[in-house]
């Protein structure tokens, strides 16, 4: 079974924004399924990398819209982003210095970022009638942009 489902409600009718959201919930599934196929070490590390790197663009992109548009909530909307993200951080952490054993804390953590900044923060975005045409950017760019994040966090250490 898939770590996270897509769901109606998690739409923002923010073009960019709902396409960006449903790639992260592939990709995050793709990597959930080598930790419970025990895939090795290294694989996951790689995924979790991954994962970190798309959270991050897909933030970037956000928090570029929003300061575009002007969002009055900005400032909440992006602390929040900082949390997810120090998170992340930290389950790759503890994944790498064999803390992270319970497969359930993985689960539950990733679960409620998405269950409860989806349906708050993101959620709001709609708001703004100006955001609602926002485009996706090309796949080209979101790849670069989730190389170069997923590279700062794998290296970071090294
Ligand atoms: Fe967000
Ligand atoms: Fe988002």
């Amino acid at each position: 079974m898939p770590l996270l489902e897509w769901r109606d409600e998690y739409r923002t009718g923010i073009r960019g924004v709902d396409y960006e959201h449903e790639e992260l919930i592939a990709r995050i599934n793709a990597v959930y399924a080598l930790v419970e196929a025990a895939a090795e070490r290294d694989e996951v590390i790689d995924g979790l990398g991954e994962i970190y790197g798309s959270i991050a663009a897909h933030f970037a992109l956000e928090e570029q819209m929003m300061r575009r548009y002007e969002y009055p909530e900005y400032d909440a909307h992006r602390a929040d982003h900082e949390r997810l993200l120090d998170e992340i951080r930290d389950i790759s952490d503890a994944y790498e210095q064999n803390v992270l054993t319970d497969r359930q804390a993985f689960e539950c953590r990733l679960r409620d970022w998405f269950q409860n900044h989806f349906s708050t923060h993101d959620a709001r975005l709609h708001r703004m009638s100006g955001m609602r045409e926002h485009d996706p950017v090309s796949d080209s760019t979101l790849r670069g942009m989730i190389q170069n994040a997923k590279y700062r966090l794998l290296n970071r250490r090294r």
